[in-house]
């Protein structure tokens, strides 16, 4: 007898998550649906699925984290996978090997899963030429951070019951973040306005033909939005030197409360992490419970990686 067969915006193949810019809506929607179901079960007492049982995810960090890389860790066991986890700091890496040797290699284990954070934009995309299973970008360069901006979704989602309509500002180093990349992106698609608000030299030539709204002026910026994503200054993909000083930054750009009123009445603060407190955003605002989401959107992260996980191993 013929298996019913679930219909699903996600394809068979290819069957890679490199992008929001390669999504269609209908494909994140779907993932938002699923990382619902998750939630509640990330809140019980019994974590425990058996979706992914018997197949294997490798993690693949070539820079630091501590939320992306735990977040998947813990989604892909709690669905059953065996996970093994590589900071490539330590890796052959250190002795020549390339992405692609590495690659090669992990492939001869028959892995299930890679999921890969990067420095270099695009190269989950090229991983994903040269293995023969699911690969899922977890951060590249400044190119895309598709399940951060997912999560954002989610987070908003779960507080403002829709996206649609919303007026969302996201603020501070647009020029070097995969996450306001991979936002502009989502929260376009799902029906927001975007304003970016950066200063000149941290703002991307051409940013408007995204269909944003760029402004320098944090008041300007700020008025009317639903929802305020702060964003960290990406030193380390800084080369020479892009402010004054980083008392000035927190001066004009810096979230405080007084700053905050710029924004509506009743709007909600969001940062991806890790959060540099003094510098783009006050202390006590990050920590404020009745405005900030920070702890909601690591939450719901686990939810999201374990929706992205389970719709795209096939
Ligand atoms: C972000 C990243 O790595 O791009 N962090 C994260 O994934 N939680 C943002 C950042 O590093 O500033």
């Amino acid at each position: 007898m013929a298996t019913e067969k679930k219909v699903t915006a996600i394809k068979n193949t290819p069957k890679h998550l490199l992008g929001i810019q390669n999504l269609s809506v209908l494909e994140a929607k779907e993932i938002l649906t699923e990382a619902k179901s998750f939630i509640k079960l990330n809140r019980g007492s019994s974590k425990k699925l058996d979706v992914l049982r018997g197949k294997t995810q490798i993690n693949l960090f070539f820079e630091p984290s501590t939320r992306t890389q735990s977040s998947f860790d813990l989604a892909g066991k709690r669905l059953g996978a065996d996970v093994m986890t590589m900071n490539m700091g330590n890796s052959a890496l250190k002795k020549g090997e390339t992405l692609i040797d590495t690659a090669m290699t992990l492939n001869a284990m028959h892995p299930d899963i890679i999921v890969i954070r990067h420095q270099d934009s695009g190269a989950p995309n090229l991983l994903s030429q040269k293995v023969n299973c699911t690969v899922i970008n977890a951060g590249d360069g400044r190119r895309e951070h598709p399940t951060q901006a997912l999560l954002d979704a989610l987070t908003i989602i779960n507080r403002k019951g829709n996206i649609e309509g919303l007026k969302i500002a996201i603020c501070g180093d647009i020029l070097h973040s995969r996450v306001a990349r991979s936002n502009i992106y989502l929260m376009n698609m799902l029906g927001a306005e975007v304003n970016v608000i950066a200063p000149k030299t941290l703002m991307p030539k051409g940013i408007d033909n995204l269909g944003v709204k760029s402004f320098t002026d944090m008041k300007k910026g700020l008025d009317g939005c639903d929802i305020v994503m702060m964003l960290r200054l990406q030193n380390e993909r800084m080369k020479g030197s892009f402010l004054p000083s980083k008392r000035e930054y927190y001066e004009f750009f810096g979230l405080t409360p007084e700053k905050l009123k710029f924004a509506k009445k009743d709007a909600l603060l969001m940062h991806p992490g890790p959060m540099n407190r003094g510098v783009e955003i006050d202390t006590k605002l990050a920590d404020d419970i009745n405005v900030s989401l920070v702890k909601e959107q690591v939450e719901l992260g686990v939810a999201v990686r374990m929706a992205c996980l389970k719709l795209y191993c096939k």
